[in-house]
């Protein structure tokens, strides 16, 4: 069980993000019952992860449940889902982090290069050594999703960490009813679209000083805050949520929860305002109109594939 909102910690967290700020969104989310973090080895190059590590030490473990990943090419040259990386990683997290175990260990990506059954009987070892209590993936192909819970003998992925975001609906297609069908359920990424939903990227103007897309470190994956068509759709969702009583924000989270497979959205969040503002979607209801006029308005603006370039 976890809680709907999730506070993330990619660019922001040791990294972009400065430390007092950080620290203050990370009591804002325990304050307001926010109960899962989500972070990889890779966030920051082990930053966020020691930056977490040091804030939560003084934290009950019991009181909170640790996501973290594995994957991506580490500056120890470790990368991808081996038996031997499976367990060089895992033990650099835990080092990082400050604790002996983690509550979700995530495959960041599916990694071709090594069987899957390695990557299972390695994840399975780490289960049954008490350092993981539960297995996730993120972003992999539905035909090994389907392989991995069909293997023999080794522990079953509960959760599958996807982008998802009413302009990116891809899971809709495949992951989510494969999911439905196997038991797992999803902690969605990017569910603000990186802060786009939120409306702040106004069509022909400068994005907002102060926001993600302004800034060095964390703007390098923010094209749709420079899409002019996407952005002047965003704009005709503001009296949509206005006459709901809500926010844009929650309006973005409120249409990832609505779908029952969605355990919970993961919020990056620069500020404890927005952690604030995330936090109060929970448990907010969209009615069938309410979604049909989201769609009209963002038309062919809805991603359901990824571009060439980023396959
Ligand atoms: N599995 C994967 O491959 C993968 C990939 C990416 C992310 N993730 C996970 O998902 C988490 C969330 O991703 P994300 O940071 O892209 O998510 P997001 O929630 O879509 O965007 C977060 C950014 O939007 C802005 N924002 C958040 N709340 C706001 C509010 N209420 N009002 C105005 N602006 C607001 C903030 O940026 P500014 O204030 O700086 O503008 C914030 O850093 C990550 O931290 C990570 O844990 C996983």
């Amino acid at each position: 069980m976890v809680s709907e909102i999730s506070l993330g910690s990619w660019l922001t967290y040791g990294g972009g993000v400065g430390r007092e700020r950080a620290e203050a969104c990370v009591a804002k989310a325990f304050e307001l019952g926010i109960d899962f973090i989500d972070t990889a080895n890779v966030y920051s190059r082990g930053q966020a992860e020691e930056f977490l590590g040091e804030v939560l030490a003084g934290r009950p473990r019991d009181s909170y449940v640790l996501a973290t990943k594995l994957f991506w090419p580490m500056p120890d040259g470790g990368s991808g889902l081996s038996r031997e990386q499976v367990f060089t990683q895992l033990d650099a997290s835990l080092r990082r982090l400050r604790t002996d175990h983690v509550d979700l260990y995530q495959c960041h990506r599916y990694d071709w290069n090594v069987p899957l059954e390695e990557t299972m009987d390695a994840l399975t070892e780490v289960v049954r050594q008490g350092k993981v209590r539960y297995l996730g993936f993120s972003e992999w192909p539905e035909e090994k999703i389907r392989e991995a819970q069909a293997m023999d003998g080794v522990e079953r992925f509960v959760s599958s960490q996807p982008q998802y975001s009413m302009v990116w609906r891809g899971p809709e297609r495949d992951v989510i009813p494969a999911s439905k069908e196997l038991g797992i359920s999803q902690i969605v990424w990017s569910p603000l679209a990186q802060g786009v939903l939120t409306g702040k990227y106004k069509p022909g103007e400068p994005p907002p000083e102060g926001s993600r897309a302004t800034s060095d470190s964390m703007g390098g994956f923010m094209d749709r805050a420079r899409n002019p068509v996407l952005l002047e759709r965003v704009q005709r969702l503001v009296p949509v949520a206005e006459d709901l009583g809500l926010s844009m924000a929650q309006l973005a989270l409120a249409w990832v929860l609505r779908q029952e497979n969605v355990a919970s959205a993961i919020v990056g969040a620069s500020r404890p305002e927005q952690v604030e503002d995330n936090a109060a979607a929970s448990g907010v209801e969209l009615d069938p109109a309410t979604l049909e006029t989201i769609d009209e308005i963002l038309g062919d603006s809805v991603a359901w594939e990824p571009p060439d370039s980023a396959r």
